[in-house]
């Protein structure tokens, strides 16, 4: 029998593509929220930061969801080989604009004119995501410190968030990175939660499968919270497989020894 029957669960529990308003809010996202409102403002930048599954790209999601589209334009870019091109490709496709060319000195112009288009003609404020700015080569940052320049610095245009992981941090203080750096006016780390954060956490997403009584015991809540070391994503396996290991001895109680034996597959 699967575990989706044994347990009544409706759809995937613990899913990583959870609609809006399903999104669990917990005090980090409606920091992120203020910092990035506040930087959006100011035409500057923001750093959030957190382990690898500490729910940034969600929090981010959920912000920019939120801003009304008739007033903002957020402009997604997902830096996974940390070259200075596949950044600029993912903003042109953002932009809506079609290139064949891989002049850097092109692209920046088109990127540019665009950004000003929305911004005076359009009057929507565009605001540039970077998610996973940690891969980004040290070179990128001086490259888009440029692209982000608008009269001097006079021109704030262009809001920029940048999202990743702690070392995020340490490679803005690189000397090519100082002018952007220079820019950040707001910072928030998304912190392991603690075991009460993690239960809070395991419980809505119970209750999005459709599980009013969460079949967890609490050494079970307890071995995911430590397991995962309070980051969500691995606290998703960890519950899930728990919830299958418990379907294999028809057990309807979660205990830690079913969270130890998912564990032992898990990276
Ligand atoms: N606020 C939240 N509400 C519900 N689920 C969340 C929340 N934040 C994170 N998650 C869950 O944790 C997983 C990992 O979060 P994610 O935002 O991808 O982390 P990161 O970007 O820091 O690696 C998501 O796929 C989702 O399942
Ligand atoms: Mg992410």
């Amino acid at each position: 029998m699967s575990y989706h029957t044994f347990f009544g669960l409706k759809g995937q529990p613990f899913a990583a593509d959870l609609a809006l308003d399903a999104i669990l809010k917990t005090d980090d996202l409606r920091e992120v929220q203020q910092r990035i409102l506040y930087t959006i403002e100011l035409g500057a930048i923001a750093l959030v930061t957190g382990e690898v599954g500490a729910g940034k790209s969600t929090a981010l999601r959920w912000v920019a969801g939120g801003l009304h589209p008739s007033k903002y334009k957020p402009l997604w870019v997902t830096a996974t080989s940390g070259s200075i091109l596949e950044v600029y490709r993912q903003l042109l496709a953002e932009l809506d604009i079609q290139t064949a060319s891989s002049s850097r000195a092109i692209l920046t112009g088109l990127i540019r004119t665009q950004i000003l288009a929305l911004v005076q003609s359009k009057k929507q404020q565009p605001v540039l995501i970077i998610d996973e700015a940690s891969l980004l080569r040290l070179d990128v940052f001086a490259e888009l410190h440029t692209l982000t320049q608008f009269e001097g610095d006079s021109k704030p245009y262009l809001p920029i968030i940048l999202a990743g992981q702690n070392n995020l941090a340490d490679n803005l203080l690189y000397r090519t990175a100082v002018p952007l750096a220079s820019r950040i006016v707001a910072r928030r780390h998304l912190q392991e939660v603690n075991r009460e954060g993690m239960e809070r956490y395991l419980d809505h997403h119970l209750k999005i499968a459709g599980l009013k009584h969460s079949p967890f015991d609490a050494q079970a809540v307890t071995a995911i919270h430590q397991g995962s070391g309070g980051l969500f994503r691995k606290a998703n396996h960890l519950a899930r497989g728990a919830l299958i290991a418990a379907t294999s001895e028809k057990s309807q109680l979660v205990t830690a020894e079913h969270v130890r034996r998912a564990a032992s597959e898990l990276f």
